[in-house]
């Protein structure tokens, strides 16, 4: 990473999502493990990154993909075991890659023990650790609220006494196989901070934290409603839970991050999850769902500068992750934008388009002040599956919205490494099952070793771009400039000798004379920039493009 010596590792560190299910299989059985992982580590030091961040890899009856844990101190078999877990931590370390766990507080598996001893008997104590309410009406057959989920479909599920009658409800703002936990219970907060700690003796570096600005909910349980306040989405309760996990890390030696899944539309309220005492960082949303668009992405960039300035968080890049439609396909679309309310298939993308935007986007969002994150199969620049057929998908998304919404398998595709077919030595030779979800043929072109050595490659494009990160002072954490620039073309300085241009017209915009460059996105016309491109720039001295 380019920050300071001074500077801790996570303001200015590349962090490389991997999610594990989906990365390498080494066992054959078609779903990625740790021993995949191991024995990839060395594509993540080719790539530079600093930071591996791994999602959910705990045993879970998988109706989430993982994000339903049912023991949180453990490996769920399908991935390896503890001490898998553990070798890889320190193997990781030992090449200079620092360790991100995925932690899941809101809610846990249905087959987690205290939901288990919650739904034995209607007196068990463990009830208190959810939200369990009685139905509304005579015999309590309708749900406590209307909320709605993120995932689709209800919040609320009733459940059977043990003597075979109906009884109460419980909420699950996600499945129903993810019953949410009730953080007003000191038990709750002691088990996690309890399992945090866990973690951090082992040694990981980092954090993240599954919906953080959801666990306390309003306990009057009011309805939803377009004018008052969201019942279970940013209340002010939720705050105090970080400030006690931050002493927790605080008292860690090292660098220790929590690093919050925050998706909120306003960046005061967002800001506010990094005050000092808080979260050290949390994903850029914002800029992730950007639209490709010169005055749109200066405004989010300006927007995300000023929220982060006045508490001195840094800001954080993100462009893909398991969650939405990546953004090759995106960006090739004619609405560029990302909103899991609009989220449909089928609609025409122009992958090349697509692609080169990207390009141009890793070198934007590389080199903006703060942390960047690459989603695994971004350096490869995988496109968005839309063909995978019904009795193959796995989102809960999907199903629960009878297919209207796509929901994320398309994103979750197992990354292709070599060879011409699948399962592109994503599972061993001679494996007995095919990757849980189908890769398509067109993929032998963006295999790890195709790209490898291809100086036009996606690949070697952020190789690069990472190798040059590392080696700029100026890059990582730290303040930027704009500069005056044309029309459509976004232009900043990170330090006297380091300039960004990316240009989002339509045409062709002039290079500044006597810079040397370091590093473009695609190919340059002459002295031309051409539309859907960037450039790294040395400069001597302050030198930007001329103003229109
Ligand atoms: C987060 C995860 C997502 C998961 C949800 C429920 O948004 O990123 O994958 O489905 O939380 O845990």
């Amino acid at each position: 990473m380019s920050t300071t010596d001074s500077s801790p590792w996570w303001r200015g560190a590349v962090i490389y999502q991997v999610y594990p299910r989906s990365f390498a299989d080494d066992n054959g059985d078609g779903v990625g493990d740790i021993a995949g992982i191991r024995s990839r580590l060395d594509h993540l030091s080719a790539l530079g990154v600093d930071a591996i961040w791994f999602s959910p890899w705990y045993p879970s009856p998988m109706a989430d993909a993982g994000y339903d844990v049912s023991d949180y101190r453990d490996i769920d078999p399908v991935f390896g075991t503890l001490r898998e877990a553990e070798e890889l931590i320190g193997e990781a370390h030992a090449k200079g890659l620092r360790v991100i766990i995925d932690l899941v507080p809101n809610h846990c598996s249905d087959a987690h023990p205290w939901f288990q001893a919650a739904l034995a008997s209607p007196d068990a104590p463990e009830r208190e650790l959810f939200w369990f309410r009685p139905g509304r009406g005579p015999d309590g057959a309708g749900k406590p609220t209307d909320w709605v989920s993120p995932l689709n479909g209800d919040t609320w599920t009733r459940t059977t006494n043990p003597d075979g009658t109906p009884g109460e409800w419980y909420l699950h703002l996600f499945a129903p196989q993810q019953p949410d936990f009730n953080w007003d219970h000191p038990r709750v907060r002691a088990e996690f901070e309890d399992i945090l700690r866990f973690w951090l003796d082992r040694g990981v570096d980092g954090i993240r934290i599954d919906s953080a600005a959801m666990l306390a909910k309003d306990p009057t349980l009011p309805e939803m409603s377009p004018d008052g306040p969201n019942p279970f989405v940013d209340l002010d309760a939720v705050h105090d839970i970080y400030r006690s996990w931050r002493r927790i890390t605080d008292s860690y030696p090292g660098e220790r991050a929590l690093i919050g899944e925050v998706w909120l539309p306003d960046q005061q309220r967002f800001a506010n999850y990094l005050r000092p005492d808080e979260l050290h960082a949390a994903f850029n949303f914002d800029f992730l769902g950007c639209a490709w668009d010169p005055a749109a992405l200066r405004a989010c960039i300006d927007a995300t500068l000023a929220a982060h300035a006045p508490i001195g968080a840094p800001a954080t890049w993100v462009l893909s992750n398991h969650d939405v439609t990546r953004h090759v396909t995106r960006y090739g679309r004619e609405d560029t934008t990302f909103s899991f309310a609009a989220k449909r298939e089928g609609v025409p993308s122009d992958l090349e388009l697509g692609t080169r935007r990207a390009r141009a986007a890793a070198l934007l969002s590389l080199s903006l002040p703060g942390a960047a994150y690459v989603y695994q199969g971004e350096e490869l620049g995988l496109w968005e599956v839309e063909d995978i057929p019904h009795e193959l998908r796995q989102d809960p998304m999907y199903h629960r919205s009878g297919g209207v919404d796509p929901g994320r398998d398309g994103c979750r595709v197992p990354i292709p490494w070599s060879g011409e077919t699948p399962p592109f030595g994503f599972s061993p030779d001679g494996a007995t099952s095919a990757p849980w979800l189908p890769q398509p043929a067109d993929w032998k072109d963006r295999t790890v070793r195709a790209q490898t050595g291809d100086e036009r490659s996606m690949l070697e494009l952020y190789r690069e771009a990472i190798r040059i990160r590392r080696a700029e002072p100026g890059l990582g954490d730290g303040t930027m400039t704009w500069l005056p620039a044309p029309n459509g073309v976004l232009a900043y300085r990170r330090s006297p000798a380091f300039t960004c241009l990316v240009n989002l017209s339509t045409g062709p915009v002039p290079l500044p004379p006597h810079a040397e460059r370091l590093l473009a996105s695609g190919p340059l016309e002459d002295d031309l920039l051409p539309p859907d491109t960037a450039v790294w720039l040395r400069t001597a001295g302050p030198a930007g493009p001329e103003t229109a």
